[in-house]
């Protein structure tokens, strides 16, 4: 089952779809993996309380790059709230692979780094 997983996460990393800047977005973020030092960074753009564009820019390994590929997409149409809630299991689950410590960083980067921006994006007490 890792084989076919490991497949989708290879497609996502060599033809991402989501990948690129966005134009004025409410929320741009970048986190670096202290680890590697590979970098993302992400745009969002809201719509009444929604995500409703995602796109991102990186530097980093296949899992790193895959995951804000697959999530970029999976935050569309979410509130801050329900992404903010969103938890390292969920994350483990989309992707479907036991990975160790260290990849476990690699493939939580990208939520990181969205959670890091929506609280920037809320303490400035914008609303959208
Ligand atoms: Fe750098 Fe994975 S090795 S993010």
């Amino acid at each position: 089952m890792d084989e076919l997983y490991r497949e989708v996460l290879l497609e996502h990393y060599k033809n991402p779809q989501n990948s690129g800047k966005l134009i004025n977005p409410d929320i741009v973020q970048k986190d670096s993996n202290p680890l590697c030092g590979d970098v993302v960074e992400f745009y969002l753009r809201l719509k009444e309380g929604k995500v409703t564009e995602v796109s991102f820019e990186g530097k980093g390994c296949v899992i790193c790059m895959a995951t804000s590929d697959i999530l970029s997409e999976k935050f569309k149409g979410m509130s801050l709230d329900e992404i903010q809630s969103m938890q390292r299991e969920e994350v483990l689950d989309i992707l479907g692979l036991n990975l160790t410590h260290t990849r476990v960083k690699c493939a939580m980067l990208p939520l990181v780094a969205v959670k890091k921006g929506i609280i920037e994006f809320k303490s400035k007490g914008e609303k959208k």
